[in-house]
């Protein structure tokens, strides 16, 4: 039997204005999608707690699992390349993922990645990383239209990635920093929807450039501190990153009382990821105080680590 882990990926720095040919930061956090492999007489595929909303029809004794449709369609996609470029395989893939879906912590990306490499280590075959991240680009260009590489590069790869959308290009970065929090809060509207918001608004408002010029700048500056260790840096970095996010329109209200709340705690915090709710980042000075926040708000979180490998055996 073949276990791979894909782990997820949060936006350190630089999200929307990566769309505009600035670098982003991103990295790999050690939650993430399982998927295992193990060779058998059919391909079937079973996923275990990914959380799904089921309708039941009495007179017909049939259930649906909404949303489920997407979900899968990542799965087909993912099988079908996997089939044509390292033969067909019969086996059972068994998906488990401890995030939740959909709140840009790229679990679609994970979830293509993974079954992606399990195929591959399941038929014998060994792919190199970048070619199972643009693959996985594929998946997801396919099951969505339109897809950025940031999730699918950096779930392959694994690790700090400073990355640029168009043309595509990556640097790993030696940097590493303290475990720290991820809140969830849901979010309201899609990231094809939050990211067309923002182009109407920079078609709107010509000063509105000004805000992706500065966030381009500030990525730059929290590369090097991220090279330096220098949390305090980091921490003042994210604010005016989430503020800056905040003139695009993209950070509402329960994240501003987030950040209030949790501030005597933390060096600083910002969403993490289109926005408007999702994931927001949380870099902590006293842990046990930040979750008191996060339990008092009601809000689900998770005490994260950065990984230093991308989708791997495990
Ligand atoms: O929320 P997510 O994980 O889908 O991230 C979106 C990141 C954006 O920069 C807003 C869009 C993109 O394509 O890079």
């Amino acid at each position: 039997m073949v276990k791979v882990f894909a782990p997820g990926v949060v936006k350190l720095f630089g999200e929307h204005a990566v769309v505009y040919g600035r670098p982003a930061l991103a990295a790999t956090i050690d939650r993430g999608v399982y998927v295992e492999c193990e060779k058998g007489d059919r391909l079937v595929v079973e996923t275990v707690g990914v959380p799904a909303s089921l309708r039941y029809f009495p007179e017909e004794k049939r259930a649906e699992a909404l949303g489920s449709e997407r979900f899968f369609a990542y799965i087909d996609a993912a099988l079908r390349f996997a089939e044509e470029l390292w033969g067909s395989l019969r086996a059972r893939f068994t998906i488990k993922s401890d995030l939740p879906p959909g709140i840009g912590a790229a679990t679609s990306a994970a979830v293509s990645v993974g079954v992606l490499k399990a195929y591959s280590l399941c038929a014998g075959v060994e792919v190199d990383v970048y070619s199972l991240a643009k693959l996985g680009h594929r998946v997801e260009l396919e099951v969505q239209g339109i897809a950025s590489p940031m999730d699918t590069a950096a779930t392959s790869i694994g690790g700090v990635l400073k990355i640029w959308a168009s043309p595509f290009r990556l640097e790993r970065l030696n940097a590493s920093l303290p475990p720290f929090y991820i809140a969830v809060l849901p979010r309201v509207g899609t990231t094809r929807e939050i990211v067309a918001d923002v182009k109407a608004l920079l078609d709107r408002r010509r000063s509105a450039a000004n805000v992706i010029e500065a966030i381009g700048s500030l990525v730059e500056e929290a590369h090097a501190c991220l090279l330096a260790g220098d949390l305090e840096c980091l921490g003042e970095l994210m604010y005016m990153n989430n503020w800056l996010l905040g003139a695009l329109g993209v950070v509402d209200g329960r994240v501003v009382t987030l950040l209030d709340m949790a501030k005597p705690f933390i060096y600083g915090g910002k969403i993490s990821g289109a926005g408007r709710g999702g994931v927001v980042l949380l870099l902590p000075r006293e842990g046990t105080m930040v979750e008191r926040v996060l339990s008092s708000l009601g809000h689900v979180y998770y005490k994260v680590s950065i990984t230093e490998t991308g989708a791997a055996a495990v």
